[in-house]
This record gives C-alpha cells, sequence and structure tokens, in this order.
C-alpha cells in the first residue's frame, strides 16, 4: 500500500507486526486523534494536519480494522463523518444522510475500487462499467431543498446526520438558484453540492484581511467555511462564494436512470456543475483522465484536489450503498501533494493538554501551491530520528491543499557542517518537570501534571471549547492571562468571575462589554449535559464518543464518579463494568480510572460540580432483533452477493462471523452449504433460509438490501 507520496503515519510499527493488544491501544489513540483533527477541521476552520497526514490516520485505522474486525470501536472514525455542527446555528437533520468519499491514492486503489465494485455486483466479465470522473473541489458541502421550484432551505453537512441552517447566507452564493429553471419543477428536490471559493476571490480576501489586521484564512476552504458560516448574512455576502453540484439527497421524482443524465437535468434547473467531466469505462481510462487534469491543476481557478470517481448507472448505486461512511459506488483519487524545498530554522517542542511534547520544524518561509508556509508539525521523537532532520537542514515540504505540512526528506548533501542530530528534551520545556515515554506510546508527556502552565492552559482551552463548555470570548491569550493572574486556575474558577468583572474590565484588552458578555457566556452554560461535561474534563483517551458512551451509560455524574472511583480496583465488579461498555477498551478505562485516582481531579470536579447543574443521560437502546446477535452466511446466496449480506447484518447491529461457534445465534444458510451447516445442525444453532433472514431484519420485500443511494 505505500509509495512515495503518500507520507508513513509517525508509528513505525507495520499494520501486519500488530498484536492484537497493541492494535487495541492504537485504535484507540487513532480515534482520539482523528476526532481532534475532525473538529479542528470540521469545526474550527483550523486545522493542524494536511489532507496526507489526516488520510494516513484513517487509512491506518481502517487498515487495523480490516486486520481486527472484533476491535472496531463504536467511536471509530470509519463509522463517522466530519464533525458534529458548532452552535450559532438552527441544526437540521438531513433527509438522507450526507456521506464523505473513499480515497484512492495510485492505480492499485483505483483499480481495487472497480474490482470491488464489480464483485460486490457479481458481474460477468464481459459486462462495462462505465463510471463519470469530475475534478473534486475542495470547499464544503451543503445541501440545498427546492419545494414546487423555490429554495427553500440550505443546510451544511456537519456531522453527516444534522448540519446547520444557513439558508440566509446561501442565498447570497452566486450559483444557487432561487428558484428552479422549469415550468413545472418537481414538488421536492435536494441539490447537494460544494460551496468553495476561487483563488482570485480567495487572495483578494486575505489582501484585504492583512490590510485590516484581521487574521489570514489558510486556504480558500477555510475561507468558504469561514466566509458561510458567518452568522450576519451581509458579511457572506460581501464574500464571493460558488457552488458546484454535485449529487442529490431526496426527490419526488427520479433525476434519470444514469448520473450522466442527471447532471444534465440539474444543469436544466440552472445549476453549474463542474467541469471537465468524462465518462470512461475501465480502471485504466480514469487513471489517464485523471493524470492529464492533474497536469493541468494549476490551470483551474480554484483548488482541485484530486478526481472523482462514480458510478453512472444509478440503480448499481442504490444496490450498492454505502459502508459506513462512504459511498461504495464512488471513489476520490486524489492529486500528489504539492511540495517545495526550504530550511529548518529551529525545531521547537510545545507542550499539549495531556502533557504530550510535540515537535514543530520552524521553517524559513517558503510558498507551497500557492501558500505560504513556515511551520511544518514533526508528530514525535521518533519521527524526527526517522527522518533525521536537524536544525538547519534543506528539507522538502509537502501540502495536499491544507495548513501544516509536513517534512518529507532532508538533502543530506545540503546539512551544514556541524549540524547536531535533534536531541528531544526529557523534561517539559514549560515546567521542567520529568518528562517521561509511557511503554509503547511514542509520546513522551511531561508529567507535571496540574503545576504545567502549559498543560492547565491548554485543558482550560479544551474545557471552553465548542464540543465541551462552548464558552465563547476566550482565547488562548485570555486563558493564559488569566492563569498567569491566578484569576481562573481550574475551570469552576469561570463560574466565579462576576464578583471579579471591574478587575477584568480593567486589564488590557478587555472592556465593559466584552466582560458582560463574557459573563453571560458563562452564565448560559451552567447547564450542561454529562456528555459535554464528561468530554470537558479532559480525561485521556476519552474524546466526544467516548463521553457519549460514558454519560449514556452511567446516565448521572455522581453514578459516573463512583463506578470510577471503585474501578481502581481491577478485581472490581465496577471496573468489570467500565470495560465491558461496548466501545470502551482497558485504554480508555484505565485513563478514567486514573482520572478519578487524582484527588486533585476530584476535587477540581467536585468544584465544577458545585458551580453547573448536570443533566442526566438518557441510556442507549436498539431495536432490530438481531442487533447484538452473531450471525455466519454460509452457502452460495441467491439474492445478494456475501459483502452486501454482511453489510445489511451489520446495519441491524449483527455481528458477522466466518465460523460456527455455540455462540451462533444465526446461520443463514444459501444453496450447497457444506460443512458449516452441518455443523450448526449438530450443535442444534437456529438455521435459516435466506428469505427467513430477510424476514427477521424487516427487509423480505423485493427492494435491495441496501439503503437507497444518499448522494450521487
Ligand atoms: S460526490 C456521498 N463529487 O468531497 C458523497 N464530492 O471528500 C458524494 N466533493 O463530501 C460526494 N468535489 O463534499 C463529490 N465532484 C465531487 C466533489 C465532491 C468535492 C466533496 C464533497 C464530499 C467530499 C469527500
Amino acid at each position: 500500500m505505500t509509495e512515495p507520496d503518500r507520507p508513513a503515519p509517525p508509528e513505525t510499527l507495520a499494520v501486519a507486526e500488530l498484536g492484537e493488544d497493541a492494535a487495541r491501544e492504537e485504535l484507540a489513540r487513532l480515534a482520539r486523534e482523528i476526532a481532534l483533527h475532525d473538529d479542528l477541521y470540521y469545526n474550527r476552520d483550523a486545522p493542524e494536519i494536511d489532507d496526507d497526514a489526516y488520510d494516513a490516520l484513517r487509512v491506518r485505522n481502517e487498515e487495523i480494522e480490516g486486520r481486527f474486525p472484533a476491535l472496531r470501536r463504536a467511536d471509530s472514525p470509519s463509522l463517522r463523518v466530519g464533525a458534529p455542527p458548532r452552535s450559532g446555528f438552527r441544526k437540521v437533520r438531513h433527509s438522507a444522510p450526507m456521506l464523505s468519499l473513499a480515497n484512492a491514492f495510485d492505480e492499485a486503489d483505483v483499480n481495487e475500487f472497480v474490482a470491488r465494485l464489480r464483485r460486490f455486483l457479481d458481474l460477468a466479465a464481459e459486462t462495462p462499467v462505465a463510471f463519470v470522473a469530475e475534478p473534486k473541489i475542495d470547499g464544503l458541502s451543503a445541501s440545498l431543498r427546492y419545494e414546487d421550484g423555490a429554495l427553500a432551505a440550505g443546510v451544511t453537512r456537519g456531522d453527516g446526520a444534522e448540519g446547520e441552517d444557513v439558508t440566509a447566507n446561501l442565498r447570497h452564493v452566486a450559483d444557487v438558484p432561487l428558484r428552479l429553471r422549469s415550468d413545472r419543477p418537481p414538488a421536492l428536490l435536494e441539490v447537494r453540492g460544494e460551496v468553495y471559493m476561487a483563488r482570485p476571490d480567495f487572495a483578494a480576501l486575505n489582501a484585504a484581511r492583512a490590510e485590516a489586521d484581521e487574521q489570514l484564512y489558510a486556504n480558500p476552504r477555510n475561507a468558504a467555511a469561514g466566509s458561510l458560516r458567518q452568522l450576519d448574512p451581509k458579511v457572506t455576502a460581501q464574500r464571493r462564494l460558488r457552488f458546484f453540484a454535485w449529487g442529490w439527497g431526496e426527490t419526488s421524482a427520479p433525476l434519470g436512470d444514469t448520473l450522466w443524465e442527471a447532471r444534465a437535468r440539474l444543469a436544466d434547473f440552472g445549476f453549474t456543475l463542474n467541469a471537465p467531466v468524462a465518462r470512461r469505462d475501465t480502471a485504466a481510462a480514469l487513471v489517464a483522465w485523471h493524470a492529464g487534469i492533474e497536469a493541468r491543476r494549476a490551470e483551474f481557478g480554484f483548488d482541485v484536489d484530486g478526481v472523482v470517481y462514480k458510478a453512472d448507472r444509478l440503480d448499481w448505486q442504490a444496490r450498492l450503498g454505502a459502508v459506513s461512511r462512504s459511498p461504495r459506488w464512488a471513489v476520490a483519487h486524489k492529486f500528489k501533494a504539492e511540495r517545495a524545498v526550504t530550511r529548518v530554522e529551529t525545531i521547537a517542542v510545545q507542550v499539549g493538554r495531556t502533557g504530550a511534547l510535540t515537535p514543530v520544524a520552524n521553517l524559513r518561509p517558503v510558498t507551497v501551491g500557492g501558500v505560504s508556509v513556515s511551520r511544518a508539525t514533526l508528530h514525535n521523537e521518533d519521527e524526527i530520528a526517522r527522518k533525521d532532520i536537524r536544525e538547519g537542514d534543506t528539507v522538502i515540504v509537502q501540502r495536499a491543499g491544507d495548513v501544516i505540512p509536513q517534512i518529507v526528506s532532508v538533502d543530506l548533501d545540503k546539512r551544514p557542517e556541524g549540524a547536531a542530530a535533534f536531541v528531544f528534551p526529557e523534561t517539559c520545556p514549560v515546567c521542567g518537570s520529568r518528562a517521561a515515554r509511557e511503554e509503547g506510546e511514542a509520546v513522551r508527556r511531561c508529567a507535571g501534571g496540574l503545576v504545567c502552565e502549559a498543560q492547565a492552559v491548554e485543558r482550560l482551552r479544551h474545557f471552553v471549547s465548542r464540543n465541551a463548555f462552548d464558552i465563547e470570548g476566550l482565547g488562548a491569550r485570555q486563558i493564559e492571562a488569566f492563569w498567569r493572574d491566578s484569576l481562573v486556575r481550574e475551570p469552576a474558577d469561570l463560574f466565579r468571575l462576576d464578583p471579579r468583572a471591574k478587575e477584568i474590565e480593567e486589564r488590557e484588552g478587555w472592556g465593559e462589554i466584552s466582560v458582560r458578555n463574557l459573563l453571560a457566556a458563562v452564565a448560559a452554560r451552567r447547564r450542561v449535559s454529562l456528555e459535554r461535561f464528561v468530554y470537558a474534563l479532559g480525561i485521556r483517551r476519552v474524546g466526544q464518543a467516548n463521553a457519549r458512551l460514558l454519560a449514556r451509560h452511567y446516565g448521572s455524574l455522581d453514578r459516573l464518579r463512583t463506578a470510577a472511583e471503585a474501578a481502581s480496583d481491577s478485581e472490581s465488579e465496577e471496573y468489570g463494568e467500565l470495560i465491558a461498555i461496548d466501545g470502551v477498551g482497558p485504554g480508555v478505562a484505565a485513563a478514567v480510572v486514573d482520572f478519578f485516582a487524582e484527588p486533585r481531579n476530584r476535587a477540581a470536579v467536585e468544584a465544577l460540580a458545585r458551580e453547573a447543574e448536570v443533566e442526566e443521560a438518557a441510556p442507549m437502546e436498539s431495536d432490530s432483533p438481531v442487533a447484538g446477535k452473531t450471525v455466519v452466511f454460509t452457502g452460495k446466496l441467491e439474492t445478494m452477493a456475501r459483502a452486501e449480506a454482511k453489510t445489511m447484518a451489520q446495519a441491524a447491529g449483527a455481528k458477522v462471523t466466518g465460523s460456527i461457534s455455540k455462540k451462533t445465534d444465526y446461520v443463514v444458510a444459501g444453496a450447497d452449504a457444506g460443512s458449516k451447516l452441518a455443523k450448526a445442525r449438530d450443535l442444534g444453532l437456529t438455521v435459516l433460509t435466506e428469505a427467513e433472514w430477510r424476514r427477521l431484519i424487516g427487509n423480505d420485500d423485493d427492494e435491495r438490501a441496501d439503503p437507497p443511494p444518499t448522494d450521487a
């Protein structure tokens, strides 16, 4: 799977070498890390790693899950798209989920995509499959709902299930028709596509912002996202946003039999579709077309980061359906990252919320793909050692349309004489505490905990962040200053600022209005969901998904606290209960136990609970009769391919395994089922025919198993 242009993830252990325990830990780490980057990217418009590095994390996650399917976590990134919407706009549920795309990086991946699709459809070798290929533009997706031909609502993707109502803003986007061009428009048409900013408009916007001493947008995608999510539509109107349609959601009447026809219909209705477009029917022809577009990428007036291939026949799209976060009928074939040569001026080490020491290279500024770059992440000390990056080195940096780029390699011929290998500090550069590596961990962590200013400040930042307590008006600088002057040392202090309003007003950068706003923002959060509360604590390994699992399982803060404290005894029932929560492995359990074992953490939680009212959480439920059951398919299935059957079962919450045991709940037997069927009979297991199985999971009509296509 590796090729030079796909950066290796920071971990050095190949997936094939991971044992089960290491894999479990690694999946937990990846879930956490990907959730963090999703939040930075989708909610804050401030990504910290480039697309390639992000893709590498996802690919690794999927590869590990491929090897250890049983270890897939409930909060696995492979089951999720994007990040939940931020507040400020009304939340709207999508009629059909808005998915994302799987990536292909090279010809082999494209071959595999086509082969998998053919296998899934069970096509004979001589049956051709046509694909539509079109450029992938890096913007943010939106869904436009037209009722009787008039634009009724416009919603961002959000987390794929629920987005933000940005109708007022979308009305100001060129290329978004306010009415469909048609005498007899459909009763309902939901058009999906990409909101983006063209390069010249991006350059002009940033120039104006530089003039006004405002923070610059890192790239056109962030500028588009920031512009669309303005609470004041007038601001959006001043930004030159554009829209092209790449698909659709709910429709009252089909748009055609093929994507090609549907595109023409959408164009007739007045939408802009992205061009150039081509129809090809082999992987080789698609790849050749991709090469042509890549060679011309600089000529486009907007950032193109790849080509999307989609199966043309819509009935096939419907059968193919989606696997976790992306449709099986489409793939994004990415371009190679853009690169440049520059020099590493210094290597600095930053300290994060959990004490992780992260090295960063300060670079001599260089333009990579139209964006000036002055820093690159170095991930961790192994990564520096592996690439042998030293201060003063001449390096190749790459970015794939994003902010913090990566260092690909060092030009050893240009290494200055006497350049010393970088010595990673063994003490925290901020507080001086010991910084050690735990076994099996790539990162070194500061042991300063609550005395380390960097950690304390980062924890407070996390506490007020959007998915935690969501307190507006407190940036890193303000928190740092509050912490230094002992105004806010722990989260509960935030709720005790009222008597100190005057004092804050007098501080630099503050005034009567900003203080009033801050106190109002704090007051608005005196009631908070348990899920947010738990996430806000910043417990290691407990991101939003795990916070949700814990909240739903324990229901109340008291129950969670009591259980977590009792679970410090690994023989206890409470410990057993904690690790039995679906999705919570030993790694997360240990982090939760450690957190509550620390008296200062308990005191901080206690103090906080006195200030904020924590709502109880609703328990989880599942309604399918096969949820949680183990199923084995055997023999030749008549009405569905094996992969399709498996997806259908998993969608209903069942576990699909390959071998029969006493623990198997159902055996679905097709034609010529051999030894497995015999064994099932021996064990007295429930054996079902395909039809019985479909009836059981409520899929006994003529429809194919997978949900209808959500996007074209
Ligand atoms: S088709 C089921 N076509 O890229 C989703 N998406 O990385 C079908 N995008 O979520 C998407 N250009 O926001 C499609 N020509 C194109 C696209 C495109 C950009 C975006 C879209 C998607 C994301 C996936």
